[in-house]
């Protein structure tokens, strides 16, 4: 039952910069976009109108959103938590935005000083100004796997968010295993709940590594014929002072396994490889993925 292709949305020049302690240029962060698009990557999604006090890293959103050379057919998402935020993206020429909520009360209050109810309420302004713009949007559910405060999370408070980002008119939710604590078979548990209320071709997996799960996480819901899979490039992400902190699965990583399974991805996983090895040199480390420490393979 896998699927023939695979949309791949590359989330590194958001989920994984956007916890970087040091500061990076804003032309490093244009660059690293304008390289996964020239990958071949359908989706980058290029940053976040978020408060710059909470994630201070992505503070030049503004100033980096127009300055991308938008290749024809790529979409560059960006993420937005409320009306202020989808202010600033339309202000910046944005033609598609993500809203994030989460399937456990206390993350949503950590994550955005709000219920998962205040949330959604929040986005309705912010879907009305997309309709108004004919922006799309993309929604986020956080915690589909486990929650930092909480522990284990139902799937139906899963299935619940994810159905009500979809009636409010989001055309794609994406499941965040946001701390890497799913494992296969509990991951295929819950996108079956999911997918009993919204359509498998409008859910997205985005797996954190944390506990090496990902891949086999991957694995296990393709099987049940989900076909958008969120990934970052030289698995980027997590916090570097917090022991075993993780980011996204690797996009790499992810493009030779879906390329060994003979799925189609469209990426070209040279120049993918060599993006991996080209940001973890700016950022001063090895590459956190498996690929991107051995010399890729012609
Ligand atoms: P708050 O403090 O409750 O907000 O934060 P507020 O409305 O009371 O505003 C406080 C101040 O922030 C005000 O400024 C606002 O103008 C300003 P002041 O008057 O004090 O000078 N402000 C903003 N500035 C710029 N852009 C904005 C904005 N909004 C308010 N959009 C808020 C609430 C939602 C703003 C805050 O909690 C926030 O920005 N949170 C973002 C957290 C975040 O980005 N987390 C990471 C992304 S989610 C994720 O990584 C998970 C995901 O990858 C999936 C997964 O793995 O599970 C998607
Ligand atoms: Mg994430």
């Amino acid at each position: 039952n896998y699927p023939q292709s695979v949309k791949l949305v590359e989330v590194g020049p958001r989920d994984g910069l956007q916890n970087e302690a040091e500061p990076i240029p804003t032309a490093t962060k244009r660059e690293l976009i304008h390289r996964l698009a020239g990958a071949g990557l359908p989706v980058v999604e290029a940053t976040s109108f978020v408060s710059p006090k909470w994630i201070p890293q992505l503070g030049d959103a503004a100033e980096l959103f127009p300055s991308i050379e938008r290749k024809a057919g790529v979409h560059y998402p960006v993420l937005v938590p409320n009306m202020k935020g989808m202010e600033r993206a339309v202000e910046a020429g944005v033609e598609e935005v993500a809203v994030f909520t989460a399937a456990s009360e206390s993350f949503n209050k950590k994550n955005i000083n709000a219920s998962i109810a205040e949330s959604l309420e929040r986005f309705e302004p912010v879907m009305a100004l997309a309709q108004e713009k004919g922006i799309r949007v993309r929604g986020y559910v956080s915690c589909v796997l486990g929650c930092p405060y909480e522990g284990h999370i139902k799937p139906q408070a899963v299935a619940e968010v994810s159905e009500k980002l979809m009636e409010m008119g989001c055309y794609e939710v994406s499941l965040g295993d946001t701390i890497g604590s799913g494992t296969p078979l509990k991951a295929q548990t819950m996108l079956a709940a999911v997918a009993q209320r919204v359509a498998m071709d409008r859910l997205a997996i985005h797996f954190h590594d944390t506990r090496g799960q990902a891949l086999a996480n991957i694995q296990a819901c393709l099987e049940l014929g989900v076909a958008t899979v969120d990934a970052s490039v030289a698995g980027l992400g997590g916090c570097p002072y917090a022991d075993g902190a993780s980011g996204n699965v690797a996009t790499e990583d992810v493009v030779f396994m879906l390329e060994g399974m003979g799925i189609n991805t469209g990426v070209d996983l040279e120049k993918l490889h060599a993006t991996a090895v080209w940001i973890s040199q700016e950022l001063g480390r090895e590459p956190a993925s498996k690929l991107g420490r051995i010399p890729v393979e012609k």
